[in-house]
């Protein structure tokens, strides 16, 4: 059973259960072997925030649209609203400049400077402005000769200078892009700047788009390396404002679960993009699918949106404390797809620690609410009886047993989230009886419930 292999992580290296029909092989090497983590200290947890880019893109026309342009103006408004609307408390701290922040030339000394018009108090004001709040701020660069959007690059020459500009701006993350550079120079410059941030002695986490630019998959990317020298990593394309991108790039990373899930851990994160809640593209279901996936896949909650008008059913989505709970689980772990079935419904799991896990039952389904029935022992619980909560509904659930069938309602491209554990009198049960002994309360005399 997964809650059993997965209770004594330290002394399990690779699990593989082969009764099982799909693949549920559950690699906890990250946690057991001593793998070596980018040793800045930062993000033990997925890093949470706000990232400027799908929303606003390379708006640069402050003149006819000041409100959403790429300014000092932009970025300040976000942190006033990540810090006065109660963001900041449940980990949302970064404010993340992207692309077309700076001038088109360097300045006299070589060195990056923001673009004057668009960030008149320049931006070691605006870091100030951010750590007053309690935020931190994260800037965009690019390992070619010109960023994405055609503004300067760092190439390899350029590392240490740009580098240490960051750090003297006070700056909390850089997130480095691709665009105009070889597979030679960003084998190169990827490393050179891990080494280089880590040279300032100012902490800045480091999120690397390598991989994205390499296929993000083996052999070309190897995610040993990229987790000694990167914080996240983007591991492929962007996300755009539209269902059907955020159902692709699930796809593509429970597709390649099994090479992508034992690169994340602490300290080292896949980082499928930014989340589009509160934008125009998702309907609420999908929004809260896209929450429920990220959370199960430990990834990075940078959310691209105007938090000045976002709408309050997307704040309760983005604000929900348990999935954000199951997101930031300290263990650390990404989950998995279990299995993927002919009805359209899919199943995800995500151990996390305190013996607690994630379930969520996700339908790819156009058409009605589909009933999909199963029990906690079909999908590998041990035997026991289960506490569970409902995410998204936000209530307590009936106490489960692990051979209790039941069905739950899954809306079309929707979710139904679940936060399992197992009752505290029954780890006093499992350390007196060796987990056999369960008291008659916990002990259901129906055998089939709807919940
Ligand atoms: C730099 O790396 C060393 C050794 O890996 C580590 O101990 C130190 O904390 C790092 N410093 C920063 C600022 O990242
Ligand atoms: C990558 O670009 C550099 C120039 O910056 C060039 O010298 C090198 O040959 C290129 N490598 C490949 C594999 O194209
Ligand atoms: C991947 O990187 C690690 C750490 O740098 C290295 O030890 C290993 O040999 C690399 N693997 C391959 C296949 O290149």
């Amino acid at each position: 059973m997964l809650f059993n292999h997965y209770q004594d992580n330290r002394s399990a290296i690779a699990v593989k259960i082969p009764r099982m029909g799909f693949a549920v092989a559950f690699c906890v090497l990250a946690l057991a072997a001593p793998i070596l983590t980018l040793d800045n200290g930062l993000m033990r947890t997925p890093p949470m925030g706000w990232l400027a880019w799908e929303r606003y893109r390379c708006d640069i026309d402050c003149q006819n649209d000041p409100k959403n342009c790429i300014s000092e103006g932009l970025f300040r408004d976000m942190a006033d609203r990540l810090s006065e609307d109660g963001w900041r408390e449940l980990g949302y701290s970064y404010i993340n400049i992207d692309d077309c922040w700076s001038d088109m030339n360097r300045d006299g000394n070589g060195r990056l400077q923001a673009d004057a018009k668009r960030f008149p108090s320049g931006i070691p004001h605006l870091a100030r402005y951010i750590h007053n709040r309690g935020l931190k701020l994260g800037i965009y660069g690019d390992m070619g000769t010109h960023t994405c959007g055609g503004y300067p690059g760092t190439t390899l020459d350029k590392i240490t200078t740009d580098a240490q500009t960051f750090a003297d701006w006070e700056i909390d993350m850089l997130k480095l892009d691709g665009c105009y550079s070889n597979v030679t120079e960003q084998e190169q410059g990827y490393p050179a700047m891990s080494k280089a941030l880590n040279a300032t002695g100012r902490p800045i986490a480091y999120s690397c788009s390598w991989p994205a630019y390499q296929g993000g998959l083996p052999p070309q990317v190897n995610y040993t390396l990229l987790g000694e020298i990167c914080n996240l990593w983007r591991n492929y394309g962007d996300i755009q404002d539209s269902w059907s991108s955020v159902l692709n790039i699930a796809d593509w990373f429970f597709k390649n679960q099994d090479i992508l899930q034992p690169a994340a851990g602490p300290g080292r994160w896949n980082d499928p993009d930014m989340l589009v809640i509160g934008d125009f593209g998702l309907s609420m279901d999908q929004s809260r699918s896209q929450m429920a996936l990220w959370a199960i896949m430990a990834a990075p909650l940078f959310m691209s949106n105007d938090l000045r008008t976002i709408s309050s059913e997307a704040r309760t989505i983005l604000q929900n404390k348990v999935a954000i709970t199951i997101n930031q689980d300290p263990m650390g772990v990404q989950g998995r797809r279990l299995l993927v079935e002919s009805s359209g419904i899919e199943v995800f799991w995500r151990p996390l620690s305190d013996k607690t896990s994630a379930l969520v039952f996700f339908s790819r389904r156009t058409d009605m609410p589909y009933r999909y029935q199963t029990s906690l022992g079909k999908l590998h619980y041990a035997t026991g009886t289960y506490q569970i909560y409902d995410v998204f509904a936000q209530r307590e659930m009936p106490a489960l047993k692990d051979s209790t069938s039941f069905l739950v309602s899954i809306n079309p491209t929707g979710v139904v989230m679940w936060y399992i554990s197992a009752p505290a009198d029954e780890d006093q049960d499992n350390a007196h009886a060796g987990g056999k002994l369960r008291g008659p309360a916990f002990h259901r005399s129906a055998n089939h419930i709807l919940l």
